[in-house]
């Protein structure tokens, strides 16, 4: 609910849990009051203090009042150069060369249902969501910025998207623009951010903030492998279950930037947008320039409630689910089997060893196309391989699916390479600057999608392909990151609009792509989860995890990414042993415990199976039919922390009637004598009374408070599942 005060400008946004406050004051600034959880309303400014600080200085309408000054104010959307020293929200650069950004109050609307930005994802909906736009304008320099916030109430959710447009006679350039800022009065705040690289993604980091900024970017034209845009800022003793934490997750799938800083007074910015590195965007007089959505969830007690609230948004509300909440297909890839070196005997042996055990769907991995034989050429090729698929893909589709199995594709339409025909005819349609050499990536080279004309010829291409068979899925990877930024299709001095044009294009491209193929389920890939943001989400409802198939590497890479994202969202397959990243063994059982808290599938030949494994993942598939919705669509708890020492990692889900629990569970290296320990239950009816595995009658209170005791699995890697239902 959103409650306006136009009398006193004080304008509070209330979901079920949280409320989030704002004021515009005597001299128009507008100021941010209070987000926390849910309080009745009224005007919480006289919580902020003023106070002389030498050094910081006062805006003209207050005279000579030293109390006053936008360095020292909770700014709703901070400004450049008129006195806040702390981290800008904005910055352009009218004609004559200055920085200044001074924002004031011009007037604020309230709309029923969600806005939408043009040309980017955002979270969607009916008449469920609210939305108010507040307008700021710079007098001096003409420029009008509009704040927006869709409300969410059931899920907690305040998204954020900030409109700019010069209203002024004279190109301006526009050099930041952040979607997001929070300032907190105070309070001692930890940053959480999700941190690692390539095949080790998304690990939490938790550090407290300390004066001055903490931050995590990436400059490298995606999201990154190294760095998510989602954080978490917390208060110091907050856990799963308890403390106030605030989520903030850009939904956005290039460079951004992340950044806390701790202020002169002990208060806290949060800043979260796109990165300004190499960012300048030049606004003619009348245009507008749209800064990306970020989506806020606040919790008063942990993160779990914070991830839950994020899971259920993203998929009720983000997501374009072809399947319209049917069951996605259980798949087998072919890339950890065969990698590039396969023909089509190969490929349907790979899917008659999978239909037998009612693995649905084939999915074709790299090296159909062109002269794809290793990853030194043909991407931009988009043409079907005839030395290794004879009769194309309308010969090999109805060999699959002669099997009972649909079929799917990959692809890498932003990638070329230099030894491809497309490349030989268009060399300029790689980014790259004229007469420098190419830096490569995986030996590629990527294509300048800012460029209208670029994005057509792949689409065109790709198409030809789709439409020549019954294709179900697409894998859409793209393996490198961006360097050599440059277009020719933009001046010199608009260079600056290309990493956020190049995004944009992937964007229109994969909104083609959705729009043209509604039943298809697009899976997103960025040389596995380099490109796992809330902004892939909305056209890809599922992406590739990591390109770390290992069981026990994937507990804590799945761990961390469920911080944000579902279940659903995350790629996760069982692949064969010893794992080709960590040279480990583990069990069938425990890498099939552990892909099923994804999307599950598996990517090995299973012609290389024994009868017994065979068996088991029979069984495994046949399970994860039987408790998709509850593993999939449930809610999800996190039990153990896998990055500490300990008995096991374990997790668990349960059903929205909390009638039905899942509880899976990892266990670490073996020890002998090991202590005994309990594992405590989260989430169920205290109520109600369960069986486990179709075992005796356990309460719920006494499953949550005194717990279960932990099996002594012996061996490394154990794994366990405990089924829950109530009687
Ligand atoms: C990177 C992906 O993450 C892998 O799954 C596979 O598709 C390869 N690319 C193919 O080149």
């Amino acid at each position: 609910m959103i409650v306006l005060d136009k009398e006193h400008n004080v304008f509070t946004l209330h979901t079920q849990n949280t409320t989030y406050q704002m004021k515009a004051d005597q001299y128009s600034v507008l100021l941010h009051t209070y987000y926390g959880p849910r309080v009745s309303g009224g005007d919480l400014s006289y919580l902020i203090q003023y106070a002389d600080r030498g050094s910081s200085p006062n805006p003209n309408e207050a005279g000579h009042r030293r109390d006053y000054s936008l360095d020292t104010l909770p700014q709703e959307y901070s400004t450049c150069g008129v006195g806040d020293y702390r981290m800008p929200s904005i910055e352009f650069e009218p004609e004559d060369g200055s920085r200044l950004a001074d924002l004031r109050f011009a007037g604020c609307e309230l709309r029923k249902g969600k806005y939408s930005l043009e040309g980017l994802p955002a979270f969607w909906g009916g008449d469920e969501w609210e939305t108010l736009v507040v307008r700021l304008r710079d007098g001096s320099a003409g420029m009008l910025v509009e704040l927006y916030y869709g409300v969410l109430e059931r899920y907690d959710l305040i998204t954020r998207a900030v409109r700019v447009v010069n209203q002024g006679t004279s190109p301006v350039r526009l050099r930041r623009c952040a979607s997001l800022c929070l300032d907190f009065l105070g309070g001692d705040y930890d940053l959480i951010t999700f941190d690692g690289c390539h095949v080790m993604e998304r690990c939490p980091n938790r550090a407290p903030l300390r004066q001055g900024v903490q931050s995590v970017e990436s400059v490298r034209g995606t999201s990154s492998h190294h760095h998510n845009p989602f954080v978490v800022l917390c208060e110091h003793g907050a856990g799963e279950d308890y403390g106030l934490c605030y989520g903030a997750a850009l939904v956005y799938s290039g460079n951004f930037l992340a950044a806390a800083e701790r202020t002169q007074l002990e208060h806290n910015r949060l800043l979260l947008g796109i990165n300004p590195y190499h960012f300048c965007w030049t606004l003619a007089p009348g245009e507008a320039f749209t800064a990306p959505e970020a989506a806020l969830v606040c919790s008063p007690c942990g993160f779990g409630q914070m991830s839950r609230q994020f899971h259920r948004a993203i998929r009720e509300n983000l997501i374009h689910d072809p399947l319209q909440g049917r069951r996605r297909p259980v798949l087998i890839n072919n890339w950890e089997a065969t990698e590039f070196s396969f023909n089509a005997d190969k490929l349907v042996s790979i899917a008659q060893s999978a239909a037998p055990l009612d693995i649905e769907l084939f999915v074709m991995d790299d090296g159909w196309f062109g002269s794809r034989d290793s990853d030194r050429g043909g991407l931009g090729d988009w043409v079907v391989n005839r030395e290794k698929l004879p009769g194309g893909l309308e010969a090999l589709v109805p060999r699959i699916k002669e099997l009972g199995m649909s079929f799917g594709i990959w692809i890498e339409p932003e990638m070329v390479s230099e030894d491809s025909d497309l490349y030989r005819a268009h060399p300029d349609w790689a980014l790259g600057v004229p007469g420098r050499p190419h830096t490569r990536g995986r030996s590629q080279l990527t294509l300048d999608f800012s460029r209208r004309e670029v994005r057509e010829h792949i689409y065109q291409a790709i198409r030809k392909v789709l439409d020549s068979a019954d294709v179900s899925y697409v894998k859409w990877d793209m393996n490198r990151s961006l360097t050599d930024v440059w277009s020719g299709a933009l001046p010199a001095d608009r260079q600056g609009e290309v990493f956020h044009r190049y995004i944009l294009g992937v964007y229109e491209l994969l909104d083609r792509m959705r729009r043209d193929y509604p039943d298809m389920l697009i899976e997103g890939c960025t040389g596995g989860g380099g490109r796992f943001d809330a902004g892939m989400l909305y056209y890809t409802p599922q992406i590739w995890c990591s390109d770390n198939t290992d069981a026990i590497d994937r507990l804590r890479i799945q761990y961390g990414t469920s911080f944000c994202y579902p279940v659903s969202a995350m790629g996760a397959h069982v692949s064969a042993v010893p794992n080709g990243q960590t040279a480990r063994t583990v069990s069938m059982e425990t890498r099939g415990v552990v892909a099923m808290s994804g999307t599950f599938g598996y990517e090995m030949d299973l012609n290389e199976t024994t009868p017994e494994e065979r068996e088991i993942i029979k069984g495994q598939v046949a399970f994860f039919k039987a408790h998709y919705d509850l593993i999939q669509r449930g809610d999800y708890y996190r039990l153990t922390d896998p990055f500490r020492e300990g008995p096991c990692a374990a997790w668990e889900q349960v059903s929205p009637d909390r009638r039905e629990a899942l509880v899976s569970l990892v266990t670490g290296s073996a020890h002998a004598a090991p202590p005994f320990s309990v594992l405590r239950l989260k989430g169920l009816d205290p109520c109600l009374t369960y069986q486990i595995n179709g075992q005796g009658a356990y309460p719920g209170d006494v499953l949550m408070e005194a717990g279960w005791p932990l099996p002594m699995l012996q061996g490394d890697y154990q794994s366990m599942q405990l089924y829950l239902s109530a009687v």
